[in-house]
C-alpha cells in the first residue's frame, strides 16, 4: 500500500534527481544502498564512543551510526514528514547534518522518494 502511494506520488524524474542528490550528499554516511554502511559510518561510531564520555548530562547528543534505510520495520513505520523533518533539521549532534538551508523543498522530497525506493528494491531482491 505504501509502495503504491509512493509510486503514484513520485515521478521517474523526481526519483532520478533524488538518486543523484543522494549519491553526492548522503551515500558517504548512509551507504550506496541505504544500509547505513557508508565510508564515514565507522568514524561516526568511534566518535560516539568518545563524545558519550565528554557530553555528560546529554545522553541523546552522542554521535550515532546512520540508520538502515533498507529495514522495512523502520521505513514503513516512518512517516514521510518525520523523515523530512530529520533532513531539514539534522540530528542535532548525532552526526546527521542539517540540510534545510542547502536544498529546496522539492529536492528534499525527491530525496525522500529515493530513500523509500531502497525499501522496495530490498523487498524485490529478498522475495
Ligand atoms: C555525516 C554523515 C551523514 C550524512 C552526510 C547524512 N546523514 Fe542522514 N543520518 C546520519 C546519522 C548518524 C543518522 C542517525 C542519527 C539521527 O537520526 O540523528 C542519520 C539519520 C537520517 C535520517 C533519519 C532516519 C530515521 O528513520 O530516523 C534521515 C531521513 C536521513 N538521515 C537522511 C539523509 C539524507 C537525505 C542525507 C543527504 C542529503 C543524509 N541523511 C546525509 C548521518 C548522515
Amino acid at each position: 500500500m505504501t509502495a503504491f502511494i509512493w509510486q503514484s506520488n513520485t515521478t521517474p524524474a523526481a526519483l532520478a534527481n533524488g538518486q543523484q542528490l543522494y549519491a553526492q550528499n548522503c551515500a558517504a554516511c548512509h551507504g550506496e544502498n541505504g544500509a547505513g554502511d557508508g565510508v564515514f559510518a565507522d568514524d561516526l561510531a568511534a566518535a560516539g564512543e568518545s563524545s558519550a564520555q565528554t557530553m555528560t548530562g546529554a545522553p541523546d547528543m552522542t554521535m550515532r551510526t546512520p540508520v538502515n534505510f533498507t529495514d522495512p520495520a523502520r521505513m514503513l513505520g516512518a512517516s514521510p514528514v518525520l523523515l523530512q523533518g530529520k533532513i531539514l533539521r539534522g540530528g542535532m549532534g548525532t552526526g546527521m547534518p542539517m540540510w534545510g538551508s542547502i536544498f529546496t523543498e522539492e529536492q528534499i522530497w525527491d530525496l525522500i522518494a529515493y530513500i523509500y525506493s531502497f525499501q522496495f528494491e530490498y523487498n524485490v531482491v529478498r522475495d
